[in-house]
Parts: C-alpha cells; structure tokens; sequence
C-alpha cells in the first residue's frame, strides 16, 4: 500500500480513540457527547466528570498525536509526520466509530506541533494557558493558541518549511471550524467559563 495512505489510515484510527468518551463510558456509564458541551474533549471531560478524568483525557489525547507523528516519521521522516498530524486529529474530530461526532481536536494538536517543533509548541502553550488564566475561557485561549501555530513557527523554524507551514494552517481551521459555536458563544458573551455550569 502506498505509504501516505497507510499513514492516513493508522493516523485517523489513533486519532479515532476518544479518550473523553471511553473514560466517561467506562468510568461514568456516560455518553460524554449527551453532557455539558457535548463536546468528547479534554475540556467537557473536565467539566462533566471532574479533574481527574479531564486530566487523564487531556495527557491521552496528547499523546496520541504524538505516536501518530512518530509513527508517521517512522514510515516516511518528517513529511509523514506532518500526514500524521494532520490525520491524528481528524480522526479524534471526526470518529468513524462515534457516528464522526468527536473532540475539538486541540489536545491531541499539541501533541503533534511537541513533535513537529518544541518551541513553537512550547509558546503557543504558554500562549494558551495565559489566555486562559485571565479569561477563564478555554476556547478562546485553544483557538488563539492554534492559529498562532503557523504564524510563530513560520518564523521560529528555520529554514523556511513550506509543507509545515501547510501543516499547521490545516490544523488551525480545523480548530477554527470545530470551534463555530463556542466563537458565536464567546460573541454574544454566552460561553462558558472554565469551573461554570454549561450555558
Ligand atoms: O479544546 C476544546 C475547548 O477549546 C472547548 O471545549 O467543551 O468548551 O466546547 P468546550
């Protein structure tokens, strides 16, 4: 089989284990997608079943972008990493095996861009956490976080890495696009904050 298609396909199912929905299945007796957002993400585990199962979602779906890239380079170097990455998180966003109902894709992004390059990854998280500190919004420092992915490492990366640069702007509008209603919410100050009931 050709390689890229192979890496497509082992990316997407890796990305397809939706920790969120397993652990609230397994530990919950919940369908996580039912609950709080309705999101299967790091973010409504944590709202929905506590610290404890967010946390664990939060560090699997991490690294479950990690292992797609690492497989991805294993099978093809660094422009298999980047198919992986970019498949790892389809497939958490969109699940053949949840009804293609799935997370946000943020989490298992930041595993990937750890892979793909540190700094970047390190900033933006920074970025991130920051936002989220202040703001209390989740979303807002996710979405910002993403988008500033391509711009910083198109900067940071030397040299210049065109196929990167394709990368990290699928990544971000995959963020953006699975981030309309929290957008629409954070527009009509209706979003809710991290620790707050869902609205
Ligand atoms: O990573 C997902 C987060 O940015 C938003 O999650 O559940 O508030 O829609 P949620």
């Amino acid at each position: 089989m050709n390689k890229v298609i192979l890496i497509a396909i082992i990316s997407y199912l890796i990305g397809n284990f939706s920790s969120a929905y397993i652990l609230g299945k397994v530990c919950k007796s919940k369908d996580i997608r039912k609950y709080g957002s309705g999101n299967a993400g790091a973010t409504n585990a944590l709202r929905v079943f506590g610290v404890k199962i967010g946390l664990i979602s939060f560090i699997l779906d991490i690294l479950k972008g990690i292992i797609a890239v690492n497989i991805g380079n294993y099978f093809m170097g660094y422009n298999g990493a980047l198919i992986a990455g970019v498949f790892v998180v389809i497939g958490h966003d969109w699940p053949v095996f949840l009804k293609f109902k799935g997370g946000k894709g943020i989490a298992t992004s930041l595993g990937v861009m750890l892979y793909l390059h540190l700094p970047t990854a390190i900033i933006c998280i920074a970025i991130g956490f920051t936002i989220i500190a202040i703001t209390r919004y989740v979303s807002l420092g996710s979405i910002v976080a993403t988008c500033l992915v391509p711009i910083l490492g198109s900067v940071l990366k030397k040299p210049f890495d065109l196929n990167f640069f394709i990368c990290t702007i699928i990544l971000a509008s995959m963020a953006i696009f699975r981030h309309r209603s929290n957008i629409k919410r954070l527009k009509n100050g209706e979003e809710s904050k991290l620790g707050q009931e869902v609205n």
